[in-house]
C-alpha cells in the first residue's frame, strides 16, 4: 500500500523531539513489510540536503492576504523510502522548528497550514497516497482539508487518513481570525468541529476528521480519554472510542544499542558490560567531573525541559538526594523556566549535578551508556523513547508510572530477579525520592544489579511488531474508504 507520512520532524533531516524519532524510523520498518512510503517534512534551516533536487516548483498556497507560493524539494530515498521538502524559506529558513525559549513563533498557524496544504498539492503530481498517516498538530489540517475544501476533489475521494497523537499537551490553539486567513470556511468554527473555548484547535479538526486515531502507547490511549490527561479533548476522543487505538512505539537499534552506537567510547553487550564503564569515565569527563568516584552512580537526564517531564520534582527534593551518594548529569534544553532552574541546581550542588543546557545528540547517546540509571519522572508521558534506550544500555530507568513509561517498565523484584526499572504513581517529590533512594540501595548490590541491567538489554522493542499493527489500521481504512464513502458507519 502507498502511504505518506505528513510530519513536522523526522531523523535525520529535523529534530526536537520523540517524533522526529518515530518518522526516522516507521517509515523504514513499514517500507521493510512491503509498504511504499513517502515522508513529506517541511525543509527547514537545520535540514541537510546532500543532493536536493526540485520535484515541484511552484505551488500556489491561497491566504486571504495574499496568494503564497512553495515549492518541494526532493530528498531522496533511504532504505525504500522517499523523501520530500517543502520549501518556503519565509517560514521555515529560522534557529528553531516551532519556536524559541521564550515562546512560539507567531505565525505558526501560518507556517503549518501552508505546510499542509503544499502537502496535498504536491501529491497530486509526486503520486496520491491510498493513506495520508498525519502526526500532531502541525499537520492535523490535512484531514480536516481533505473533508472539507479538498471534499469534491476526484484526487483524493479514496484516501483514507490516520492521525497519531504524540503529545496531547500541544494542540496548535490560534484565534478565530485564522480560519479565515488560511481560507478555511467558518462553519469549521463549532464546538463539534474545531472550536474549543473561543479559539481554533487544529488537533481537534484532526481528531473529527481523521479515518482513525491512534497515539503512541496502549496505556495513553485510555488515560487521554479522562480529564486527568485529556487535556479538554477528552470527549472528542472517548465519543470515537472505537477508532483510537494506542499502538507503542518502537526503537532503532542502529541508532541506540551500545553494539552499534557511533556516539560512544567503547561497545558493549550483555555478554561483555566492560565497556560501559569507560563510557561513565568518558561521559563523567565530558561533564567535567573526571575526578568523580567511578564507584558512585550516575543518574542520567536527556530531556526536553517542559512541564511534561516533571523535573519540578527534582527541584523539590534535590537539597535531600544531594546527601546520597550519587551524581545527577543533565542534558536538556527548551522552557527558559526550567533552563534556568537546571542551572541554579548546579551552582547550588556543583557536586551532585552536571548540567548542560544544550541540544547535542552526541552527548545525548553518551549519557545513555555511561549512566547507572535514567530519570523520567513525567507528569504525562504518551510513550517516552528515553526509558527504552536507557533498556538497551543497560541504564535502569526510574520513571513514573504513565502513558509509555508505565507500558514499558517493569518494577524490579530483587527476590525474584525479575523487572526492569524503579516505578512510581504519585506525583509527586516524596514519593520521587523514595524511589530514588530504592534504586540506590539496589545499586549496592552489584551481583543482582547486573541481573537487573540484562533484564533490560535483553528486551526488545524493535518496530517491527508495532508497524504491522499500523499496517492492519491503514488496511482497514482503504478498505473501508474504497467500499463506501459513508466510512464512519463501517469502522463503527
Ligand atoms: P519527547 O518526544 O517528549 O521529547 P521522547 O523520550 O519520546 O520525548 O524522545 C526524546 C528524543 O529527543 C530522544 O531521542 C532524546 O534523545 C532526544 N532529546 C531530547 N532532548 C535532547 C537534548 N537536549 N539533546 C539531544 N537529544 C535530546
Ligand atoms: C512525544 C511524546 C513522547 C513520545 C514521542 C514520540 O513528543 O512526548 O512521549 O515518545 O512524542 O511518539
Amino acid at each position: 500500500m502507498h502511504i505518506a507520512f505528513v510530519a513536522s520532524e523526522g531523523v535525520p533531516f529535523s529534530k526536537t523531539g520523540g517524533l522526529a524519532d518515530v518518522v526516522g524510523a516507521l517509515p523504514r520498518a513499514l517500507a521493510a513489510l512491503g509498504h511504499q512510503v513517502t515522508v513529506y517534512l517541511p525543509r527547514y534551516r537545520q535540514t541537510k540536503l546532500t543532493e536536493p533536487a526540485v520535484a515541484v516548483p511552484s505551488i500556489t498556497i491561497p491566504f486571504d492576504d495574499k496568494y503564497r507560493f512553495a515549492s518541494v524539494v526532493s530528498g531522496g530515498s533511504q532504505s525504500g523510502v522517499r523523501f520530500y521538502f517543502v520549501d518556503f524559506p519565509e517560514y521555515f529558513e529560522r534557529d528553531a522548528l516551532y519556536g524559541t525559549p521564550a515562546g512560539d513563533y507567531p505565525d505558526n498557524a501560518e507556517r503549518f497550514a501552508l505546510f499542509s496544504r503544499a502537502v496535498l498539492e504536491a501529491t497530486k503530481i509526486l503520486g496520491v497516497p491510498q493513506v495520508f498517516h498525519c502526526h500532531d498538530w502541525q499537520s492535523a489540517l490535512v484531514p480536516v482539508l481533505l473533508r472539507t475544501v479538498y471534499a469534491e476533489d476526484p484526487a483524493f475521494r479514496e484516501v483514507g487518513t490516520v492521525f497519531t497523537i504524540h503529545n496531547m499537551g500541544y494542540q496548535g490553539l490560534f484565534p478565530p481570525e485564522t480560519l479565515p486567513l488560511l481560507m478555511l470556511p467558518w462553519d469549521l468554527f463549532t464546538m463539534s468541529k474545531m472550536e474549543f473555548f473561543g479559539q481554533v484547535n487544529f488537533l481537534k479538526g484532526a481528531l473529527t476528521y481523521s479515518d482513525y486515531v491512534t497515539t503512541v502507547s496502549r496505556k495513553y490511549s485510555q488515560e487521554i480519554q479522562t480529564a486527568e490527561y485529556g487535556f479538554g479533548l477528552e470527549g472528542v476522543l472517548r465519543d470515537r472510542a472505537g477508532t483510537v487505538t494506542g499502538i507503542l512505539n518502537g526503537v532503532d537499534y542502529e541508532e541506540w544499542s551500545p553494539q552499534m552506537d557511533k556516539f560512544i567510547t567503547a561497545k558493549y553487550s550483555p555478554q561483555d558490560l566492560a565497556g560501559k564503564a569507560l563510557c561513565k569515565m568518558d561521559l563523567l569527563t565530558a561533564f567535567g567531573m573526571s575526578n568523580a568516584d567511578p564507584k558512585v552512580p550516575v543518574i542520567g537526564i536527556v530531556s526536553r525541559f517542559a512541564a511534561q517531564k516533571g523535573f519540578d520534582l527534582i527541584a523539590q527534593i534535590m537539597d535531600r538526594l544531594a546527601r546520597e551518594e550519587m551524581t545527577v548529569v543533565a542534558l536538556g534544553a527548551g522552557d527558559k523556566r526550567y533552563e534556568e532552574m537546571f542551572v541554579r541546581l548546579n551552582k547550588q550542588f556543583p557536586n551532585k549535578i552536571a548540567v548542560k543546557v544544550a541540544y547535542d545528540n552526541a552527548i545525548a547517546h553518551k549519557i545513555e551508556a555511561g549512566s547507572d540509571m535514567f530519570l523520567m519522572p513525567s507528569k504525562y508521558e504518551p510513550c517516552g523513547l528515553n526509558q527504552i534506550y536507557s533498556l538497551k544500555y543497560g541504564t535502569v530507568p526510574i520513571v513514573r508510572a504513565t502513558g509509555g513509561l508505565d507500558d514499558t517498565i517493569e518494577p524490579w523484584d530483587a527476590r525474584t530477579g525479575k523487572g526492569t526499572g524503579f516505578k512510581f504513581t504519585e506525583y509527586n517529590g516524596e514519593v520521587l525520592l523514595l524511589t530514588i533512594k530504592q534504586a540506590l540501595q539496589a545499586f549496592r548490590d552489584q551481583t543482582s544489579w547486573q541481573v537487573l541491567m540484562r533484564n533490560g538489554m535483553n528486551k526488545d522493542f524493535s518496530w517491527n511488531a508495532s508497524a504491522r499493527e499500523y499496517g492492519k489500521i491503514y488496511e482497514r481504512v482503504r478498505q473501508a474508504r474504497s467500499v463506501t464513502p459513508v466510512l464512519e458507519k463501517v469502522l463503527a
